[in-house]
Protein backbone atom coordinates (compact mmCIF):
# COMPACT_ATOMS: atom_id res chain seq x y z
CA UNK A 1 0.00 0.00 0.00
CA UNK A 2 1.41 3.42 -0.88
CA UNK A 3 1.79 5.96 2.13
CA UNK A 4 -1.39 8.48 1.84
CA UNK A 5 -1.06 11.70 2.34
CA UNK A 6 -3.27 14.98 1.30
CA UNK A 7 -4.37 18.67 1.19
CA UNK A 8 -7.06 19.69 3.31
CA UNK A 9 -8.69 22.95 2.77
CA UNK A 10 -12.33 24.98 1.60
CA UNK A 11 -12.29 25.55 -1.12
CA UNK A 12 -9.67 22.51 -2.08
CA UNK A 13 -10.49 22.22 -6.16
CA UNK A 14 -8.47 24.67 -7.19
CA UNK A 15 -5.35 23.50 -5.05
CA UNK A 16 -2.53 22.93 -7.35
CA UNK A 17 -0.55 20.78 -4.42
CA UNK A 18 -1.88 17.46 -5.70
CA UNK A 19 -0.55 17.86 -9.17
CA UNK A 20 2.79 18.90 -7.24
CA UNK A 21 3.26 16.13 -5.07
CA UNK A 22 2.28 13.56 -8.05
CA UNK A 23 5.71 15.06 -9.65
CA UNK A 24 7.89 15.43 -7.07
CA UNK A 25 6.69 11.54 -6.02
CA UNK A 26 7.29 10.49 -9.37
CA UNK A 27 10.90 12.32 -10.01
CA UNK A 28 11.86 10.91 -6.53
CA UNK A 29 10.28 7.22 -7.24
CA UNK A 30 8.16 7.37 -3.88
CA UNK A 31 5.81 5.22 -3.34
CA UNK A 32 2.83 7.40 -2.41
CA UNK A 33 -0.17 8.95 -3.04
CA UNK A 34 -1.91 12.38 -2.67
CA UNK A 35 -5.25 13.92 -2.70
CA UNK A 36 -7.28 16.67 -1.75
CA UNK A 37 -9.81 16.80 0.94
CA UNK A 38 -12.78 19.26 1.45
CA UNK A 39 -13.61 20.45 4.92
CA UNK A 40 -16.82 21.73 5.92
CA UNK A 41 -15.67 24.75 8.17
CA UNK A 42 -17.16 22.65 11.30
CA UNK A 43 -15.59 19.33 10.57
CA UNK A 44 -11.74 20.51 10.04
CA UNK A 45 -10.28 18.73 13.02
CA UNK A 46 -12.52 15.70 12.41
CA UNK A 47 -11.46 15.12 9.02
CA UNK A 48 -8.06 15.36 10.03
CA UNK A 49 -8.57 12.67 12.91
CA UNK A 50 -10.84 10.61 9.93
CA UNK A 51 -7.61 11.25 7.39
CA UNK A 52 -5.21 9.88 10.37
CA UNK A 53 -7.24 7.09 11.66
CA UNK A 54 -7.25 5.86 8.15
CA UNK A 55 -3.65 5.27 7.75
CA UNK A 56 -2.96 8.43 6.33
CA UNK A 57 0.48 9.81 6.97
CA UNK A 58 0.37 13.74 6.56
CA UNK A 59 -1.17 16.29 5.51
CA UNK A 60 -0.87 19.58 4.20
CA UNK A 61 -3.63 22.64 5.45
CA UNK A 62 -4.45 25.73 3.58
CA UNK A 63 -7.04 28.49 3.67
CA UNK A 64 -8.91 29.07 5.99
CA UNK A 65 -7.77 26.25 8.38
CA UNK A 66 -4.08 27.03 9.42
CA UNK A 67 -4.67 28.22 12.53
CA UNK A 68 -6.73 25.60 13.41
CA UNK A 69 -3.73 23.18 12.15
CA UNK A 70 -1.78 25.06 14.73
CA UNK A 71 -4.16 24.64 17.64
CA UNK A 72 -4.85 21.11 16.66
CA UNK A 73 -0.93 19.50 16.56
CA UNK A 74 0.17 18.34 19.82
CA UNK A 75 4.00 19.27 18.86
CA UNK A 76 4.73 21.86 17.18
CA UNK A 77 7.80 23.27 15.22
CA UNK A 78 9.73 26.35 15.94
CA UNK A 79 8.51 27.65 12.42
CA UNK A 80 5.09 27.03 13.23
CA UNK A 81 5.56 28.71 16.33
CA UNK A 82 6.70 31.58 15.11
CA UNK A 83 3.59 31.79 12.40
CA UNK A 84 1.14 30.71 14.88
CA UNK A 85 -0.27 28.63 12.08
CA UNK A 86 0.69 25.14 10.78
CA UNK A 87 0.53 24.32 6.78
CA UNK A 88 1.93 20.88 7.23
CA UNK A 89 1.17 18.17 9.61
CA UNK A 90 3.02 15.26 10.33
CA UNK A 91 1.40 11.47 11.77
CA UNK A 92 3.77 9.82 13.60
CA UNK A 93 1.42 7.01 15.83
CA UNK A 94 -0.85 8.88 17.61
CA UNK A 95 1.47 12.07 17.49
CA UNK A 96 0.53 15.21 15.74
CA UNK A 97 3.83 17.68 14.62
CA UNK A 98 2.56 21.22 13.16
CA UNK A 99 5.09 22.87 11.18
CA UNK A 100 4.85 25.43 8.71
CA UNK A 101 7.43 25.42 5.71
CA UNK A 102 5.77 28.97 3.83
CA UNK A 103 8.02 31.26 5.30
CA UNK A 104 10.90 29.05 3.99
CA UNK A 105 9.48 28.39 0.66
CA UNK A 106 9.45 32.35 -0.03
CA UNK A 107 13.19 32.55 1.45
CA UNK A 108 14.27 29.35 -0.95
CA UNK A 109 12.48 30.65 -3.83
CA UNK A 110 14.04 34.63 -3.53
CA UNK A 111 17.40 33.25 -2.88
CA UNK A 112 18.04 29.93 -4.59
CA UNK A 113 15.29 30.78 -7.72
CA UNK A 114 15.83 34.83 -8.14
CA UNK A 115 18.90 34.93 -6.78
CA UNK A 116 18.01 37.15 -4.39
CA UNK A 117 20.46 37.82 -1.19
CA UNK A 118 18.50 39.21 1.30
CA UNK A 119 21.66 39.39 3.68
CA UNK A 120 22.31 43.16 4.46
CA UNK A 121 19.46 44.09 1.91
CA UNK A 122 16.33 46.27 2.77
CA UNK A 123 13.59 44.29 2.97
CA UNK A 124 9.82 45.68 3.00
CA UNK A 125 7.41 42.81 3.74
CA UNK A 126 3.80 44.42 3.37
CA UNK A 127 0.70 42.97 5.54
CA UNK A 128 0.13 41.45 8.78
CA UNK A 129 -2.13 39.06 8.33
CA UNK A 130 -1.18 35.13 7.79
CA UNK A 131 1.09 35.21 5.37
CA UNK A 132 3.55 37.70 6.93
CA UNK A 133 3.39 35.85 10.18
CA UNK A 134 5.11 33.23 8.07
CA UNK A 135 7.40 35.06 6.60
CA UNK A 136 8.50 37.67 8.70
CA UNK A 137 10.66 34.78 10.96
CA UNK A 138 12.73 33.11 7.96
CA UNK A 139 13.31 37.02 6.51
CA UNK A 140 14.71 37.89 9.80
CA UNK A 141 16.72 34.96 10.20
CA UNK A 142 18.45 36.33 6.50
CA UNK A 143 20.07 38.88 8.12
CA UNK A 144 18.36 42.08 6.39
CA UNK A 145 20.11 45.00 7.16
CA UNK A 146 16.13 46.52 7.53
CA UNK A 147 12.88 44.56 7.65
CA UNK A 148 10.38 47.12 7.51
CA UNK A 149 6.64 45.54 8.13
CA UNK A 150 4.25 48.09 6.71
CA UNK A 151 0.29 47.46 7.08
CA UNK A 152 -2.65 49.65 6.75
CA UNK A 153 -3.98 48.51 10.52
CA UNK A 154 -0.62 50.06 11.65
CA UNK A 155 -0.86 48.10 15.00
CA UNK A 156 -1.05 44.86 13.30
CA UNK A 157 2.61 45.41 11.72
CA UNK A 158 3.45 46.75 15.58
CA UNK A 159 2.02 43.49 17.35
CA UNK A 160 4.18 41.27 14.79
CA UNK A 161 7.14 43.03 15.18
CA UNK A 162 6.81 42.80 19.38
CA UNK A 163 6.99 38.91 18.54
CA UNK A 164 10.58 39.24 17.82
CA UNK A 165 11.53 41.62 20.01
CA UNK A 166 14.41 39.11 21.78
CA UNK A 167 15.40 38.22 17.99
CA UNK A 168 19.47 38.57 17.51
CA UNK A 169 18.26 40.63 14.22
CA UNK A 170 15.19 42.35 16.10
CA UNK A 171 17.24 45.53 15.54
CA UNK A 172 16.78 45.59 11.77
CA UNK A 173 12.61 45.10 12.48
CA UNK A 174 10.34 47.69 12.48
CA UNK A 175 6.67 48.45 11.86
CA UNK A 176 5.93 51.64 9.24
CA UNK A 177 1.96 53.09 7.63
CA UNK A 178 2.30 52.93 4.25
CA UNK A 179 2.21 56.67 3.86
CA UNK A 180 5.18 56.76 6.20
CA UNK A 181 7.57 54.88 3.50
CA UNK A 182 7.75 58.15 1.60
CA UNK A 183 11.73 59.38 1.13
CA UNK A 184 12.47 55.32 2.15
CA UNK A 185 13.96 52.96 -0.56
CA UNK A 186 13.80 49.01 -0.68
CA UNK A 187 15.98 46.10 -2.18
CA UNK A 188 13.68 43.09 -1.74
CA UNK A 189 9.70 44.80 -1.81
CA UNK A 190 7.24 41.24 -0.89
CA UNK A 191 3.81 41.49 -0.98
CA UNK A 192 2.12 39.50 1.69
CA UNK A 193 -1.45 41.49 2.08
CA UNK A 194 -4.75 40.08 0.00
CA UNK A 195 -5.29 42.99 -1.29
CA UNK A 196 -4.42 41.50 -5.38
CA UNK A 197 -7.49 39.23 -4.95
CA UNK A 198 -9.89 42.08 -4.76
CA UNK A 199 -8.12 44.02 -7.46
CA UNK A 200 -6.18 46.45 -5.27
CA UNK A 201 -2.77 47.28 -3.60
CA UNK A 202 -1.83 49.09 -0.66
CA UNK A 203 -0.94 52.94 -1.02
CA UNK A 204 2.22 52.84 -1.62
CA UNK A 205 4.49 56.01 -2.36
CA UNK A 206 6.76 56.45 -5.69
CA UNK A 207 10.07 55.69 -6.01
CA UNK A 208 10.34 53.07 -3.36
CA UNK A 209 12.18 50.59 -5.25
CA UNK A 210 16.04 51.08 -5.15
CA UNK A 211 18.15 50.14 -8.61
CA UNK A 212 18.28 46.90 -9.25
CA UNK A 213 15.05 45.58 -6.57
CA UNK A 214 12.74 42.70 -6.84
CA UNK A 215 9.41 43.09 -6.27
CA UNK A 216 7.68 39.92 -4.96
CA UNK A 217 4.06 39.50 -4.25
CA UNK A 218 2.93 36.17 -3.12
CA UNK A 219 0.03 35.58 -5.21
CA UNK A 220 0.41 34.37 -8.30
CA UNK A 221 -1.71 33.26 -11.75
CA UNK A 222 -2.63 36.71 -12.77
CA UNK A 223 -0.85 40.03 -12.75
CA UNK A 224 -1.72 41.87 -9.67
CA UNK A 225 -1.93 46.02 -9.34
CA UNK A 226 1.57 45.47 -7.72
CA UNK A 227 3.43 43.64 -10.11
CA UNK A 228 1.75 46.09 -12.49
CA UNK A 229 2.64 49.43 -9.97
CA UNK A 230 6.51 47.42 -9.51
CA UNK A 231 6.91 47.28 -13.40
CA UNK A 232 6.19 50.39 -14.12
CA UNK A 233 8.12 51.66 -11.34
CA UNK A 234 11.13 49.91 -12.92
CA UNK A 235 11.46 46.75 -10.38
CA UNK A 236 12.21 43.30 -11.18
CA UNK A 237 8.94 41.34 -11.02
CA UNK A 238 8.38 37.82 -9.44
CA UNK A 239 4.94 36.48 -8.59
CA UNK A 240 4.56 33.43 -5.80
CA UNK A 241 4.00 30.10 -7.70
CA UNK A 242 7.57 29.40 -6.78
CA UNK A 243 6.94 30.11 -3.24
CA UNK A 244 3.86 27.91 -3.80
CA UNK A 245 6.03 24.45 -5.09
CA UNK A 246 8.71 25.28 -2.66
CA UNK A 247 6.65 25.31 0.46
CA UNK A 248 5.72 22.12 -1.20
CA UNK A 249 9.13 20.96 -1.51
CA UNK A 250 9.86 21.82 2.21
CA UNK A 251 6.63 19.94 3.22
CA UNK A 252 7.12 16.30 1.27
CA UNK A 253 11.29 16.51 2.00
CA UNK A 254 10.05 16.67 5.98
CA UNK A 255 7.25 13.60 5.40
CA UNK A 256 9.99 11.87 2.96
CA UNK A 257 13.20 12.92 3.65
CA UNK A 258 14.00 13.55 -0.01
CA UNK A 259 14.13 16.89 -1.69
CA UNK A 260 12.89 16.95 -5.02
CA UNK A 261 14.21 19.08 -7.69
CA UNK A 262 11.56 22.10 -7.79
CA UNK A 263 12.35 23.33 -11.73
CA UNK A 264 10.62 21.11 -13.54
CA UNK A 265 7.55 21.31 -11.32
CA UNK A 266 7.55 25.49 -11.60
CA UNK A 267 7.87 25.20 -15.33
CA UNK A 268 5.00 22.85 -15.94
CA UNK A 269 3.43 25.21 -13.78
CA UNK A 270 4.08 28.09 -16.35
CA UNK A 271 2.80 26.15 -18.90
P1 LIG B 1 -4.89 36.32 6.57
O1 LIG B 1 -4.63 36.17 8.02
O2 LIG B 1 -5.64 35.19 5.95
O3 LIG B 1 -3.63 36.68 5.79
P2 LIG B 1 -5.94 38.93 6.99
O4 LIG B 1 -5.60 38.89 8.42
O5 LIG B 1 -7.25 39.50 6.55
O6 LIG B 1 -5.90 37.52 6.33
O7 LIG B 1 -4.74 39.71 6.25
C1 LIG B 1 -4.84 40.28 5.02
C2 LIG B 1 -3.75 41.34 4.89
O8 LIG B 1 -3.94 42.07 3.67
C3 LIG B 1 -3.79 42.38 6.00
O9 LIG B 1 -2.49 42.83 6.25
C4 LIG B 1 -4.64 43.49 5.37
O10 LIG B 1 -4.43 44.75 5.93
P3 LIG B 1 -5.26 45.20 7.27
O11 LIG B 1 -4.63 44.41 8.40
O12 LIG B 1 -5.03 46.63 7.40
O13 LIG B 1 -6.67 44.79 7.02
C5 LIG B 1 -4.12 43.43 3.98
N1 LIG B 1 -5.02 44.03 3.00
C6 LIG B 1 -6.16 43.48 2.47
N2 LIG B 1 -6.69 44.31 1.57
C7 LIG B 1 -5.89 45.40 1.49
C8 LIG B 1 -5.92 46.61 0.73
N3 LIG B 1 -6.88 46.87 -0.15
N4 LIG B 1 -4.92 47.52 0.93
C9 LIG B 1 -3.94 47.27 1.81
N5 LIG B 1 -3.87 46.15 2.56
C10 LIG B 1 -4.83 45.23 2.40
Amino acid sequence: MPDRYAVIGNPVAHSKSPLIHAEFARETGQDMTYEAIFAALPDFEAEVLRFREAGGRGLNVTLPFKHRAYALAGKRTPRAEQALAANTLVFDGDSVTGDNTDGVGLVRDLTANLRCALRGRRILLMGAGGASYGACGPLLEQGPARLVIANRTVAKAVALCERYASHENAAALSASSYDALKGSQFDVVVNATSAGLAGAMPALPPRLFAGGALAYDMLYGTATPFMSFAAAEGARVADGLGMLVEQAAESFHLWRGVRPDTAPVIAILRR
